[in-house]
């Protein structure tokens, strides 16, 4: 901005009374195109040039001399809009079936594991043959069409899963996406799939953001996710996405029985469906097609990362279900890890959420498979020593999906050398300790370790735990160093911070305000995601959900992990009936519970937050809703994990042993010990055949 006149002083501006008509007319006029083009910036191309502290200095002085002189008041001035500036954010949409993640397979065993997982879950015959269907993994966006009596009405993102951003306006501009389907449409259809760019497109489309000047995208996906994510629609038109519909979410009526009928009624519908594709017998079948495909995958005209195996019969696919975040009946057999050789320069130290010291190489950069990687984990000393791993070493370097990128070899390696974790940690300089049978060096400074107390807010504030948009790992780290935030709980009182965080470099009224409604939108949070942001050593999500699922609230929770720590007490007994928590992650659970700092964090939360007790999925009209069952004994009509998923499913508890507290024993073929201590303790037994029509009664 040029000033209209001489300032008396360089720095400070003429206030806004002094100006005459003219040199306000002329400063405003100014402002307003400035104001205009930022806003286009951050609106439109995402990519803000300013801070927004500058830009509401823009605004301010605007409103200075607006005030001053009204004469120079335009109808379109940015001050006249309401609500300053538009939120920066998509509307958010709740999916009504959530969008899950896919289980990964990278060697040929874990691909017949897959089938046989399969076979035992549904107790089907060893020489019974499982028809699949095998399609390209496409390493775009995943995104949710619905449509309503054949109209498209939403669009969303994938999210955390279970809540997406409304990008309607966006997908509308796709050309391969209907906007109107056909008659024989259901009223309600949901279609999943990914967006994305082919490789062709990409390379387009970046020659012409370096002849203008603009910014060059790392490859097809992060060009695809730019492109959608625009808040200006007109900008996503420019850009030239795609869309493969594999999958379906809410459907009002069911129209196939196999997934090759629903792709055929994809088609059909007009959307294109990934290709090549086809329909296979037994993992050896697949194997040979997951060769094929990858040998054919230079001739692909979009990138892939693998192929994607789904059981065909609808109806299994239903009898499979999920498991956490991914359905049993499908995986992503992924191509093998993309590698490059750089340079190591440098080993440093990070200390992570529990302590542990990771020597972590800083490389000179190198583009692996379309990103650029500048670090690699070298795990623990044991493996930097294996590998011979030195500074200034020539390294192979792999990346696998989003796996963090290792040092795979180092081409002349130094033998003989111990490269030693040092013996105090490089945050706090307490003393760091290798227990005999592990390979982790540990700091033992615990919460007082700011790398470990920093590590764990930032758990607690990451996608599965309380998701807070806007307190990444800088701004986390920054807080901490400033004391603003010193535990969990003083996130949700830095609305007492608002006055002074708004003056900050690099942060505005409106940068703000999003956040701190960010952070009171998650004031409410079930307890799932609550005991998983705790961030206890070995429990993630799916142990959280189900600690959840059987606690039920976090007065529980506490109460019992606290009695817990009785090992020949009952509720220790309880603690470890539950699925997959063996004695182990109970001493965990056991310890986190009864550390005093964890004690004092859980009570400040607490008087925070309104952690939800956990809600149980289709209990409300379930006869078994809230009984405790144990499977004893070979099933015969369904594999014994079938037979759990369900009454889970239905809102019951399944344990691994008889106690009192157990409502049904089912009992299939030579029930033993848990049968005789049923009838000791005088509890309801059922034969396979009650338990079906129990949970078939309405
Ligand atoms: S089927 C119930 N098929 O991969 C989940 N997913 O890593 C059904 N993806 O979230 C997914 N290509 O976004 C399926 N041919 C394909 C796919 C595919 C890419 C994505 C999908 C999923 C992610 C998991």
């Amino acid at each position: 901005m040029s000033p209209p006149r001489k300032k008396k002083d360089a720095t400070a501006p003429v206030p806004a009374s002094e100006l005459n008509r003219m040199e306000a007319s002329f400063e405003a006029a100014a402002l307003r195109k400035q104001i205009l083009h930022h806003d286009d910036l951050y609106h439109g191309k995402d990519a803000p040039e300013i801070s927004d502290a500058d830009y509401d200095a823009l605004r301010r002085r605007l409103e200075e001399i607006e005030t001053a002189h009204p004469e120079v008041i335009t109808k379109d001035s940015p001050t006249k809009r309401v609500g300053a500036k538009p939120a920066k954010d998509f509307a958010k949409v709740r999916h009504a079936v959530p969008m899950l993640s896919l289980s990964n397979a990278f060697a040929d065993e874990d691909v017949t594991d897959f089938e046989e997982r399969i076979r035992k879950f549904l107790n089907l015959p060893a020489d019974e043959k499982i028809d699949f269907w095998a399609e390209p993994k496409i390493d775009g966006l995943s995104c949710s069409l619905r449509y309503e009596k054949g109209r498209l009405v939403q669009a969303a993102t994938r999210g955390d899963g279970e809540e997406g951003e409304d990008v309607t306006a966006n997908v509308r501009t796709i050309a391969t996406i209907p906007q109107q389907l056909t008659k024989d449409a259901p009223d309600i259809l949901e279609v999943r799939g990914e967006v994305y760019m082919t490789r062709a497109d990409f390379a387009k489309l970046n020659e012409a953001q370096e002849e203008a000047d603009d910014k060059i995208f790392a490859n097809p996906r992060n060009a695809a996710a730019g492109g959608l994510r625009q808040l200006d629609p007109s900008i996503t038109a420019k850009r030239p996405l795609r869309f493969f519909g594999y999958a379906l979410g809410e459907v009002s009526e069911e129209f196939a029985q196999t997934q090759d009928g629903i792709r055929k009624k994809l088609a059909h519908w007009g959307f294109e469906t990934p290709e090549p594709a086809k329909k296979l017998t037994g993992a050896k079948a697949l194997l040979d097609f997951h060769a094929y495909i990858y040998a054919q995958r230079p001739d692909i005209a979009y990138d892939l990362d693998g192929v994607v195996y789904k059981v065909n019969s609808l109806d299994y696919q239903k009898r499979l279900g999920f498991i956490s975040r991914a359905p049993r009946w499908a995986t992503a057999h992924k191509f093998p890890a993309e590698q490059a050789e750089t340079i190591l320069h440098k080993i440093i130290i990070q200390v992570g959420r529990t302590g542990v010291l990771t020597p972590v190489a800083e490389l000179e950069p190198v583009n692996v498979g379309g990103v650029i990687v500048s670090r690699a984990t070298l795990h623990n000393e044991d493996e930097v020593n294996r590998k011979g791993v030195y500074e200034g070493a020539r390294v192979i370097i792999q990346r696998a999906g989003d796996v963090i990128p290792q040092v795979v070899r180092v081409l002349e390696p130094r033998e003989g050398q111990e490269y030693k974790l040092p013996k105090k940690c490089p945050v706090c300089g307490s003393t760091t300790l290798r227990e005999e049978d592990e390979a982790a060096t540990r700091c033992t400074g615990g919460l007082t370790c700011p790398a470990q107390a920093v590590e764990r807010l930032r758990h607690f504030v990451s996608k599965y735990g309380f998701d807070i948009e806007g307190l990444g790992e800088k701004i986390i780290q920054q807080f901490w160093d400033e004391g603003m935030v010193r535990g969990p709980a003083d996130i949700f009182r830095l609305a007492k911070h608002a006055e002074d965080l708004k003056t900050r470099e690099g942060w505005g009224e409106l940068s703000v305000a999003n956040l701190l409604s960010a952070i009171e939108e998650r004031r409410k949070i079930s307890l799932d995601r609550f005991i998983y942001a705790l961030g206890i050593r070995q429990v993630g999500q799916a142990t959280a959900r189900k600690l959840a699922l059987h606690y039920e609230s976090l007065d529980n929770l506490k109460t019992q992990m606290a009695a817990a720590a009785d090992h020949a007490g009952a509720a220790y007994l309880d603690l470890t009936s539950i699925e997959d928590i063996g004695p182990a992650v109970a001493e965990d659970l056991v310890g986190f519970f009864a550390e005093a700092h964890n004690k004092d964090v859980l009570r400040d939360l607490q008087a925070e937050l309104d952690v939800r007790d956990f809600e149980r999925p289709d209990a409300a009209d379930s006869k078994i809703s809230g009984k405790t069952v144990v499977f004893t004994g070979k099933l015969s009509k369904m594999g014994r994990d079938e037979a759990k998923a369900q009454a889970l499913s239905l809102g019951a508890k399944v344990a691994g042993s008889v106690s009192k507290k157990t409502d049904y024993v089912v009992t299939g073929e030579d029930a033993g010990s848990k049968l005789k201590k049923a009838a000791e303790l005088g509890l309801t037994v059922l034969s396979e055949d009650e338990w079906l029509a129990l949970v078939a009664s309405p």
